[in-house]
């Protein structure tokens, strides 16, 4: 019985630990070059895979925390805050020299139900106070926030967040500013989901961009998040995000990936990896995009099975951290 309970003890901690890294048949990143490639970093796998580790460190130049800085895991309390997972993510980052994309300032999703309570009159001052306590912690040290993140509904329209209400328009001006006297060094993005083709988002999100240009408010880039599916990259996504860069601003692909219907075969994975091959062919096509980030690199932590049930495989590695077509595809396109 004793005996029996150990090898079960065993066999569990190994599971925990994950897979070992395995050799893979070239680098993702290259250091000498100026367009960074990174991934989002799921903090429980930091904490304790070593293969994911050994991956994480090798294969990337900028590293976006998945969930770590969101508000909600930050301060689930108010006056309350862990730094745990965020520190984590940036002293991994500085040990293996790799940049780190902050993300997300202020948004509307995981927001810790105080903030969602707040009176509408106390929503500028608390957001103030967030961005410039978490932006000071991390000065020098988090080249580039996401400072706001999906403002826009898919109509165009804002979003009814409780910034939105609190603020009015003007919060998105407001937390660039702050962000900015907070870390004057620091890369300020607007990032959004689903604005990669023309249409009524990304033309709200255009206009946005542009007035904040023309009224000299501190934003330096624009993210696109990217994530798609077998439907393919939406037609115009290349000439959309250079209508972005001609205003005199920066662009990034922030968190890309190509969600499957499960199992895929191996004709999808096929498919996937010429969606991915791709989106790096926009990033590469254009000279202001400054980084290609995937969201997350590996299947084992995805966020599409928990978030579109029945579907997955979205990454560039499997679960076992081996290449799938897409990781050679991503390869090939980057010129490896
Ligand atoms: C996702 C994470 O991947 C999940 O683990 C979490 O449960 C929800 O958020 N747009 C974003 C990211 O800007 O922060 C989201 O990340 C995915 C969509």
């Amino acid at each position: 019985m004793a005996v029996l309970l150990v090898v079960g003890g065993l066999r569990q901690a190994k599971e925990e630990r994950g897979p070992g890294a395995v050799a893979l048949p070239g680098m993702l990143d290259e250091r000498a070059g100026d367009r960074l490639i990174g991934t989002a970093v799921d903090d429980g796998a930091l904490q304790r895979e070593p293969g994911y580790r050994e991956v994480l460190a090798r294969q990337f130049s900028t590293l976006t925390p998945e969930n770590a800085m969101k508000w909600a895991v930050l301060e689930p309390e108010r006056g309350r805050v862990e730094w745990g997972g965020a520190d984590r993510l940036v002293a991994f980052a500085e040990e293996h020299d790799q940049e780190v994309r902050g993300h997300p300032l202020v948004w509307f999703g995981q927001l810790p139900g105080w903030v969602e309570a707040l009176p509408e009159p106390e929503v500028q001052q608390v957001m103030r106070e967030h961005i410039r306590q978490v932006v000071e912690r991390y000065r020098g040290r988090v080249r580039t926030w996401d400072v706001v993140n999906e403002p826009f509904e898919d109509d165009g329209s804002r979003r009814r967040s409780i910034f939105q209400r609190g603020m009015g328009d003007g919060w998105v001006e407001d937390a660039f500013r702050t962000a900015r006297t907070a870390d004057p060094d620091a890369k300020l993005y607007l990032n959004e989901i689903g604005a990669e083709a023309p249409g009524p988002k990304s033309d709200a999100l255009y206009a946005l961009a542009r007035d904040l240009r023309a009224r000299g408010v501190p934003i330096d880039g624009v993210g696109f998040q990217g994530h798609f599916n077998l439907e393919g990259m939406p037609r115009g996504f290349r000439q959309n995000v250079e209508r972005f860069a001609a205003l005199g601003l920066d662009v990034a692909i922030t968190e890309a990936d190509v969600a499957l219907e499960m199992p895929a075969s191996e004709g999808e994975l096929r498919a996937q990896a010429a969606v991915f091959r791709g989106v790096v062919e926009v990033c590469r096509a254009v000279p202001r995009c400054r980084s290609l980030t995937f969201w997350g690199f590996t299947d084992r932590h995805s966020w599409i099975p928990a978030t579109q049930p029945g579907r997955g495989a979205a990454t560039l590695l499997d679960e076992e951290l081996r290449p799938k077509p897409a990781f050679r595809s991503v390869l090939r396109a980057l010129g490896r």
